[in-house]
């Protein structure tokens, strides 16, 4: 690496005021970044009490020479710029020569380093006598830098910190990233000599996303790089429409790198998809996007996530047009694999349409009007034209379908009256299942089954707002019951409540509009809490989520419902009504008078 300099003070000042630590996962993330600009191969995090003890980085990169190592320490001191004009072609992750500065002024904190051209390495560090000691110690070339006591010498910083589940998750988050944005190096985490994961550098996404995502259970991830012009490209590792999340947890947007939030990204996802998958379901999208530095704003503060690009629009567009493409390749990919394989639907179209006499344009009526019953000659030829003429999807959707919905073969669903009950024959029953009360079920039994699991907290960028009226001491109570599950939510005078953080679980639907009514409901609701405060979220954000009377379903929708209404033994929707009449043969044949 060059050598660090100290920036002049007319270029430090153009710089926008940088990093001030707040949290230890701002120390890693900073650790990491210095750690991949010295062109590390592996990367070994080790963490003690989920980060709010002793934070250790160890790199195999450049290394710092000793005469480099106090300038490290020092105020925009850096030797990744020299001038402003450096900020145009940056290709650094750091350059404002600010965070080693900033993490020595509020923790202890020792580099050991080493280069090629020492023999040997030497320690710097900040708790002597003097504000720095620096001193021989044996070291392998590379850098290894140690922080403890974080704020120290601020208590009030201290005190905010979060829980060590929470530091934890932040930390495990960043370092998620930053491995999935450098595929060649391998990263190692530990907490409290723990191994959480272990990536192995070696290139691959796939591989790196399950080393870190153990408990997912395996699914293909595909890529698809562009080239737009000279100045941006784009490359999009995606799942297929089949593998799909509740939630965007697996959807990021990377720029230069970095994650990044911006406010189109998720509607440019749900824009390029919306062809192929129903609204609410989130297949994996990590998209990384590299743009010269001349059409972003690089000089925000590092801390945080928003980015400002020069060309908003065409970013959107990229990011829509090469989501559809990925979609249309895997739609090509999966035609092949038809060409290649049995065609499986048509045994259950024998079943379900020909062999019985039952009157199915009801299905013709939905607003799938182009709802065919493909026949095994011509289907694949259908879609490829259809495709390729209009790029209208609904066909092709229906076989992408078909081809994954299993359908069990003890029920046999007769049709829906009045576009809210499921008509169903099964054994010696007819069963009339309410559509959405059985949809708000099976939601609510796969939501706490995930649950479970875990969730993640979901800080929000802007705090959501609401407004309570007739404000408490019930509404108190309950703010207090949020504020310990996972919320973090503030109130001010005029009983305008600030929701900064919520459970990630609450917003696996689209917007947070959604949430911000939940919390509202909780809020004002009055008298005993009946349910835990989870459950309450669940069941409502299920109410929400379920298709409702009067949507018109899809056979492969209903046959959906109908296999997990029987998989999750369903009798009542989560609020207690019933979710399905039954009429047994037997009553039929009475009432018929064919039996006394
Ligand atoms: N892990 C590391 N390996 C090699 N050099 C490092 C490492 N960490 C920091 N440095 C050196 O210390 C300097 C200061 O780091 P930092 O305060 O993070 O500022 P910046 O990254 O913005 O330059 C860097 O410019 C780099 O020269
Ligand atoms: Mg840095």
């Amino acid at each position: 690496m060059n050598k660090i300099f100290v920036l002049p003070l007319d270029v430090s000042s153009k710089i926008a005021a940088g990093e001030v630590i707040e949290r230890p996962a701002g120390v890693i993330r900073e650790l990491i970044d210095n750690s991949i600009d010295a062109g590390s191969t592996e990367i070994i995090i080790k963490i003690q009490n989920s980060g709010l003890g002793k934070i250790i980085i160890s790199d195999n990169g450049c290394g710092i020479g000793k005469d480099d190592l106090e300038l490290a320490l020092t105020k925009h001191a850096t030797s990744k710029i020299k001038d402003i004009d450096d900020l145009l072609s940056l290709s650094t992750m750091g350059f404002r020569g600010e965070a080693l500065h900033s993490i020595q002024t509020v923790s202890k904190l020792t580099i050991i380093s080493n280069t090629d051209n020492q023999s040997a390495g030497y320690k710097i560090s900040n708790d002597g006598e003097n504000p720095f000691t620096i001193i021989p110690s044996p070291a392998k070339k590379g850098t290894k830098i140690e922080v403890s006591d974080l704020f120290y010498n601020i208590p009030a910083r201290r005190k905010f910190l979060k829980s060590g589940q929470s530091e934890f998750s932040t930390i495990k988050k960043v370092i998620f990233d930053k491995a999935m944005s450098f595929l060649d190096v391998s990263f190692y985490f530990y907490n409290d000599e723990k191994l959480i994961f272990a990536t192995k550098g070696d290139g691959s996404f796939e591989n790196a996303f399950f080393s870190i995502n153990k408990t997912e259970s395996k699914f293909a991830i595909f890529d698809h790089s562009e080239i737009i012009n000279k100045t941006l490209q784009i490359k999009i590792y995606y799942s297929n429409v089949n593998t799909f999340f509740p939630n965007r947890k697996y959807q990021t947007l990377f720029v230069n790198k970095r994650p990044v939030s911006v406010n189109f990204f998720y509607p440019a996802i749900d824009n390029g998809i919306k062809n192929y998958i129903s609204p609410g379901r989130h297949p994996l999208f990590y998209v990384f996007i590299d743009i010269d530095s001349s059409l972003i704003d690089v000089n925000i503060h590092p801390a945080k996530k928003e980015i400002k690009f020069y060309n908003n629009s065409e970013i959107f567009t990229t990011i829509q047009s090469t989501v559809t493409e990925c979609m249309s390749k895997i739609i090509k990919r999966d035609i092949l694999e038809i060409e290649n394989t049995p065609f499986k639907i048509t045994e259950i179209q024998k079943e379900m349409f020909t062999e019985d006499q039952t009157d199915y344009s009801y299905f013709k009526k939905t607003e799938h009007e182009n709802y065919v019953i493909p026949q095994k000659n011509n289907i694949q030829e259908d879609i490829i034209t259809n495709y390729e003429n209009n790029h209208k999807i609904k066909t092709i959707q229906q076989p992408e379908e078909q081809k994954t919905v299993s359908f069990q073969k003890n029920y046999k669903i007769i049709g829906v009256a009045f576009d809210n009950y499921i008509i169903v024959e099964k054994d010696d029953k007819i069963l009339l299942i309410d559509q959405h009360a059985a949809c708000e079920a099976i939601i609510f039994y796969k939501k706490k089954q995930r649950y479970a699991k875990g969730f993640d907290v979901e800080k929000l960028l802007m705090p959501a707002i609401i407004q309570v009226d007739n404000w408490d001491n019930d509404t108190e109570k309950r703010l207090e019951i949020l504020n310990k599950n996972n919320f973090l939510i503030e109130k001010d005078e005029g009983n305008t409540v600030f929701i900064r953080e919520m459970p990630s679980i609450l917003l696996s639907n689209k917007d947070y509009q959604i949430a911000c009514d939940i919390v509202l409901k909780f809020l004002e609701e009055k008298g005993e809490i009946k349910a835990d405060i989870i459950d309450f979220i669940l069941i409502e954000s299920s109410c929400k989520e379920a298709v409702k009377q009067g949507d018109k379903l899809t056979l492969i929708e209903i046959a959906e419902i109908i296999d997990d209404y029987f998989k999750y033994e369903i009798k009542n929707c989560p609020h207690g009504r019933p979710a399905h009449f039954e009429l047994s043969k037997d009553n039929l044949e009475k009432v018929f008078q064919r039996k006394k």
